[in-house]
C-alpha cells in the first residue's frame, strides 16, 4: 500500500477509526501522529465493539505494527489501562507498540488546569474540552517546560516531576483549585514509568527504516480539520495540528515520503463541544440524525451535536489537506429522509462566503446556503456493492463529490467492516 495519511474532514468523530481498520488489512505500521485520549476511534469486529483513545486503531488487526508518534501526548495511566483492555481481550501488543521517546507526557496538573480553565470560562467561552488535559500538556511542550516520554524512563525524572508539581500547585491554588498531592503523583508516574519503558522507542529511526525496508505506512488522524489549532474555529479546537501536515512533523517521516491522503467526511455533519457550527439543526432533522447515527461523544458520552452536510467545511480541508480520496461514511443514517440538504456557500452580513472565515464572530453569525435532494427512504444498510445504491443515494454521493473535487475512495454504510464500499481505494 502507498504511505497513506487518513485525516477527519470535519469537526472529529467522521468514522477515521473505522476506515483506518480497513485500510489497516492492506498496511504494514499505522501510526497516531497528534492528540492524546481526547480521541476516540470505534471500530467493530464482528459483533465486538474496540474504542481506542490513544493506541492505534490498526492494533487490531494481527502482525501489525503500531505506533505512537512524537508529535502524540501521552497520559501513562489511559494508555496502560489501554493496553491492559486489550489483552484481556487478547489482543497482542507487546512488541507490536512502539511508544516515540519524544512525546509529551500528560500530567495529572494538566488535567486539573483543563478542568479549572474550562471551569472559569463564561457560557460563550468554554471551549467544551474533553478534560483529558490537551491543551495544558501541548501548551507546556511549546513553552519548552513540558517532560517527555523519554524523560519518564531516564535518571532525573524524580526531582523534574516534583519541581514541577510544587510550582504548578501554587497556580492550581492561584486559581482556588485543589492543589496534587506530590507523593501519590510521584508513585504514581515512577510506576508507570517501569511498565511503559518496555514500549519506549526512538520511533523516528524506527519508522524511517521500515519505509526503506519497503514497508507501508498508514498515519492515523485524529480529531478533524475545524478542530486543527491553525485552521479550525479557533479558540473552539484542539491543541495539535490534526491536518495532513501534522503527519510529518509529529512522526519525522518527511513530506514527500507521504503518497496519498486520504480524508473521511460523514455524510452530514456533527460537532461535540462548543463553537460554531453553522449547519447545525436544533429540529426534529438534527435529533433524527443523532438518533439514527447514535451521535454520542467515543470518549465522554456527550451527545453530539448535528446538521447537514457542510461543503464549504469539506472544501476548506480538501485545500488544506490536499485531499486525494474521499471515504464518506454514514451514508446509511440518511436512509429515512424525505429530503436532504447540502451547504454550498454561508452568507453574512450581506456578502457570500465560498471559503470558511477566519474570524469567528463572522463564523458564527453565517447562515448556510442550502440546496435540497430528493432522499432515497430505502434501507442502504445491506448493500455491498455501489452499482445496487438507490438512484438518490448515488446523485447525493456525486453531487457531494461535485462541490468537494478528488475521487470517491470508500463508501460506508454501517459501522461494521463488511459494511464498506470500496471504490477507488
Ligand atoms: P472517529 O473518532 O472518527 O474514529 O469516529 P467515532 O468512532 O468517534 O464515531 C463514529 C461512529 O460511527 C462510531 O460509533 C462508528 O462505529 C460509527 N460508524 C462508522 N461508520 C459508520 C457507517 O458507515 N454507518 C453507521 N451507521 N455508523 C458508522
Ligand atoms: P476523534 O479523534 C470530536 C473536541 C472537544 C472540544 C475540543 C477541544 O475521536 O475524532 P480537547 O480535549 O482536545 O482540548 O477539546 O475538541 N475534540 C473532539 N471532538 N472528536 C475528537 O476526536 C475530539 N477530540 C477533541 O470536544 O470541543
Ligand atoms: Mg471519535
Amino acid at each position: 500500500m502507498p504511505n497513506t495519511v487518513l485525516v477527519g474532514a470535519q469537526w472529529g468523530d467522521e468514522g477515521k477509526g473505522k476506515i483506518i481498520d480497513v485500510l489497516t488489512a492492506e498496511a504494514d505500521v499505522v501510526v497516531r501522529y497528534q492528540g492524546g485520549n481526547n480521541a476516540g476511534h470505534t471500530v467493530k469486529v464482528g459483533e465486538e465493539k474496540y474504542v481506542l483513545h490513544l493506541v492505534p486503531s490498526g492494533i487490531l488487526r494481527d502482525g501489525k505494527i503500531c505506533v505512537l508518534g512524537n508529535g502524540v501526548v501521552i497520559d501513562p495511566a489511559a494508555l496502560l489501562q489501554e493496553i491492559d483492555e486489550l489483552k484481556e481481550r487478547k489482543i497482542k501488543v507487546d512488541d507490536r507498540l512502539f511508544v516515540s521517546d519524544r512525546a509529551h507526557v500528560v500530567f495529572p496538573y494538566h488535567r486539573a488546569l483543563d478542568e479549572s480553565r474550562e471551569a472559569k470560562l463564561s457560557k460563550g467561552e468554554k471551549i467544551g474540552t474533553t478534560k483529558r488535559g490537551i491543551g495544558p500538556s501541548y501548551g507546556e511542550k511549546a513553552a519548552r517546560t513540558g517532560l517527555r516520554i523519554g524523560d519518564m524512563v531516564a535518571d532525573g525524572f524524580e526531582e523534574k516531576l516534583r519541581s514541577r508539581i510544587k510550582e504548578k500547585n501554587k497556580v492550581l491554588i492561584a486559581l482556588e483549585s485543589e492543589p496534587l498531592d506530590e507523593e501519590s503523583v510521584v508513585a504514581d508516574y515512577m510506576a508507570a514509568a517501569d511498565r511503559i519503558a518496555p514500549f519506549v522507542s526512538d520511533t523516528l529511526t524506527l519508522l524511517n527504516q521500515a519505509m526503506k525496508d519497503g514497508r507501508s505506512i498508514l498515519f492515523e488522524g485524529a480529531q478533524g480539520t475545524m478542530l486543527d489549532i491553525d485552521y479550525g474555529t479557533y479558540p473552539f479546537v484542539t491543541s495539535s495540528n490534526s491536518t495532513a501536515g501534522g503527519a510529518c512533523t509529529g512522526t519525522g517521516i518527511a513530506p514527500n515520503k507521504i503518497d496519498r491522503i486520504v480524508a473521511v467526511v460523514k455524510a452530514y455533519t456533527t460537532r461535540v463541544g462548543e463553537g460554531p457550527f453553522p449547519t447545525e439543526l436544533l429540529d426534529d432533522s438534527g435529533k433524527m440524525l443523532a438518533s439514527r447515527g447514535h451521535e454520542f461523544g467515543a470518549t465522554t458520552g456527550r451527545p453530539r451535536r448535528c446538521g447537514w452536510f457542510d461543503a464549504v467545511v469539506a472544501r476548506y480541508s480538501a485545500m488544506i489537506n490536499g485531499v486525494d480520496y474521499w471515504a464518506i461514511t454514514k451514508l446509511d443514517v440518511l436512509d429515512e429522509f424525505e429530503s436532504i440538504k447540502i451547504c454550498t456557500a454561508y452568507e453574512c452580513d450581506g456578502k457570500t462566503y465560498e471559503t470558511v472565515p477566519a474570524n469567528i464572530s463572522v463564523l458564527e453569525r453565517c447562515k448556510p446556503v442550502y440546496e435540497e435532494m430528493k432522499g432515497w427512504q430505502t434501507d442502504t444498510s445491506e448493500i455491498s456493492n455501489y452499482d445496487d445504491l438507490p438512484t438518490e443515494a448515488k446523485e447525493y454521493v456525486a453531487r457531494l463529490l461535485e462541490l468537494l473535487g478528488g475521487s470517491l475512495g470508500i463508501l460506508s454504510v454501517g459501522p461494521k467492516r463488511e459494511s464498506t464500499l470500496r471504490i477507488n481505494l
